[in-house]
């Protein structure tokens, strides 16, 4: 197959689909691999790296969207990408297209195969796709608290670790999901006293069984919360609810109850955010005070640190890609059921039941497609 890498041209996006030794990977198969001149540059990948391994350097998007049947991305197509996708190519991508119909009509319109990879599930319903920005984000909620805590950046000027003889500083970390619990393990290695609350008590006994002693777990009630947000230094919102917008479990009025110079680190911000007062930001300007509460609100937190989420994504997707590059879309999806329901347009029908929902769009199963 012939797999095209274009430069991501989002705002800020510095990530790429593939490192030179996934393109590696896919070439030892047999496949072809072209990548837009400096397309891996953000990420630290220069193309002599990835002509080494055997891919072909093509000067402008136009080129590698005129010869690929699959193209690679990490970010959804912008506007002036539409015009190029042709009919019947694949795109393997992060779509969010009930968040943006635009992007869904468009992508309707040009009658390619549109492969979401926030939608690829495995039978437990965990999504591979996702998982990896989840780690990356929740380690990083932890190393950005720190950073805010200090005086001149707004906090209370407490070390997270503490010294001998000085206490740590207390986190609460609320959500025990991927970002909670990657958060947890930072902050419990950095010193901190920690206690994680989640409304699933199977999830809270599995950390209670593996996590280091000076992480505490307990249930997550407005009444726990209300407690323990007087006396902590850092918390960060880590809860999700599938397809739903995060419940507000940090009220505007309990901001008052909290220590001044507190920092809250609201990574479900992308989901509308667990704390009523949050509001999403960017790297640039990544925080702002209310009551004397600091807030991170970051909806991209990734972003920040493109050599890891590059190579944390592209290790979660690579084994998909080749799948779909030895036996095409339909083969790979037939024998593969994670593959079904990344599947979200083919050839102008929208199969994503929720995605055709959002936009009172019409659904087409996807079986019509899968069938022999
Ligand atoms: N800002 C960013 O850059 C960024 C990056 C990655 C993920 N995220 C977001 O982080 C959030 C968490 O993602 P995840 O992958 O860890 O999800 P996850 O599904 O692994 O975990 C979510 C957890 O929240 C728990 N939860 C639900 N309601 C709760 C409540 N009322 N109190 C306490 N816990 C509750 C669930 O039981 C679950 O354990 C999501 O909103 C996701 O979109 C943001």
């Amino acid at each position: 197959m012939i797999i095209g890498i274009p430069k991501e041209i989002k705002n800020n996006e510095n990530r790429v689909a593939l490192t030179p030794a996934g393109a590696q990977e896919l070439i030892k198969r047999g496949h072809e691999v072209y990548v837009q001149h400096t397309a891996g540059e953000g990420s630290g990948f220069l193309d002599e790296m990835y002509e080494e391994a055997g891919v072909k350097i093509l000067p402008t998007i136009q080129d590698v969207y005129e010869i690929a049947e699959m193209i690679m991305k990490v970010k959804e197509p912008i506007e002036e990408e539409y015009e190029l996708i042709k009919e019947g190519q694949l795109l393997f991508t992060y779509f969010h297209f009930a968040s943006y119909e635009p992007l869904t009509k468009a992508m309707v319109k040009s009658k390619s195969i549109c492969l979401a990879y926030e939608t690829v599930e495995r039978a437990d319903k965990s999504l591979p796709l996702l998982i990896p920005m989840s780690e990356v984000a929740g380690r990083m909620a932890v190393q950005k608290g720190a950073n805010y805590l200090e005086k001149p950046l707004g906090g209370r000027g407490i070390l997270l670790g503490g010294v001998p003889g000085v206490l740590p500083a207390k986190v609460l970390i609320l959500g025990a999901g991927i970002v909670g619990t990657q958060a947890a393990w930072m902050a419990a290695g950095l010193g901190a006293d920690v206690t994680i609350m989640d409304v699933n008590l199977q999830r809270l006994r599995y950390l209670a069984d593996v996590m280091p002693a000076n992480v505490n777990t307990m249930m997550s009630n407005e009444f726990n919360i209300r407690k323990l947000i007087q006396n902590h230094d850092l918390i960060i919102g880590s809860i999700l609810i599938p397809g739903a917008k995060a419940t507000k479990l940090i009220t505007r009025d309990m901001l008052k109850t909290m220590l001044p110079g507190t920092v809250v680190v609201d990574v479900a911000v992308d989901q509308g955010g667990c704390i009523e007062t949050s509001r999403p930001t960017t790297h640039q300007d990544p925080t702002f005070v209310i009551d004397d509460v600091v807030h991170y609100c970051v909806a991209n937190m990734p972003g920040a640190v493109p050599y890891t989420s590059t190579l944390a994504l592209t290790n979660a997707t690579l084994p998909y890609a080749i799948q779909i590059a030895n036996k095409g879309w339909k083969k790979a999806a037939q024998e593969n059921a994670e593959l079904v329901p990344g599947l979200n347009i083919i050839s102008g029908d929208i199969v994503y039941q929720a995605v055709a929902e959002s936009f009172n769009m019409e659904y087409t199963p996807v079986s019509k497609y899968l069938a022999d």
